[in-house]
């Protein structure tokens, strides 16, 4: 099974205009991925949430009607005075199916390795899934602290029955530049990964995000190790983001 997540991030999506591109596309394929092949994701905010989790309901077209939903951050807290923040347990009531947690986004927005993990803690309680981004900045990367970088953000965040569902590796210098990390740098991530997935005995599909694109998607999905991608920029058009799920085969 592959992954293809589109985090739409905070931009304004048409989305009649994306779900029509994006079945007219699916729709010119002879073998696009089917819902055992390739899981997708979108990451949306609760507004655009309520409708279009009612068109993907009432779609006849298999592939959207599987599309599934997540949220792009959970707040570590269950109720109370945090004006702005939505709870883990209101994402369920609202029927999403899990959230993007530790985005670089979020990390520079003030989350701190403890609160990523209070942020997987409190999915977990509601039974609902994450994807957990991790990721160097250029000056780690530059500085050959990738290794241990990479291994403190895992270690903090896998403990007391928290681990990630999915995980994102999404270097932070290759997050929309359009420059996306080469080869060898995420191949070497996938093996800090493993090696400490291995050590920890976690199953967990690992993603690459930053930059990807339809140019670029063959290449990384080819990767051994990496189980998908992380798609910012490029999901914010339904054809463009059809057009690289068509290129990922299990
Ligand atoms: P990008 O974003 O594809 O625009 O680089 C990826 C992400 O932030 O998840």
């Amino acid at each position: 099974m592959k992954y293809l997540i589109a985090n739409w991030k905070m931009n304004s999506v048409d989305l009649d205009v994306w779900e029509r591109e994006f079945i007219n596309f699916v729709s010119s394929q002879n073998n696009f991925p089917n819902s055992d092949e390739l899981k997708l994701i979108v990451c949306l905010n609760l507004y655009d949430y309520y409708f279009f989790s009612e068109k993907i309901k009432s779609s006849k077209n298999a592939i959207f009607n599987n599309i599934s939903l997540f949220a792009q951050d959970v707040s570590q807290h269950d109720e109370g005075a945090f004006t702005g923040q939505i709870s883990s347990k209101f994402l369920r009531k609202a029927g999403v199916e899990g959230s993007i947690i530790g985005h670089s986004e979020l990390r520079d927005n003030g989350d701190t390795e403890n609160i990523v993990f209070e942020k997987g803690l409190k999915l977990n309680e509601q039974a609902l899934s994450n994807i957990f981004c991790i990721g160097e900045g250029l000056e780690i990367l530059e500085n050959n602290k990738k290794k241990s970088f990479l291994l403190n953000q895992l270690q903090t965040f896998c403990k007391n029955n928290v681990s990630p569902d999915l995980l994102a590796y999404e270097p932070i210098w290759a997050i929309g530049t359009g420059k996306e990390a080469d080869s060898e740098n995420i191949a070497s991530a996938v093996s800090v990964i493993l090696d400490f997935f291995e050590e920890k005995k976690i199953d967990c599909p690992i993603l690459y995000g930053g930059s990807v694109s339809k140019s670029n998607i063959e290449e990384i999905i080819s990767i051994p190790g990496i189980d998908g991608c992380l798609v910012g920029n490029s999901s914010l058009d339904g054809e463009q983001f059809a057009i690289i799920a068509s290129k990922i085969k299990s």
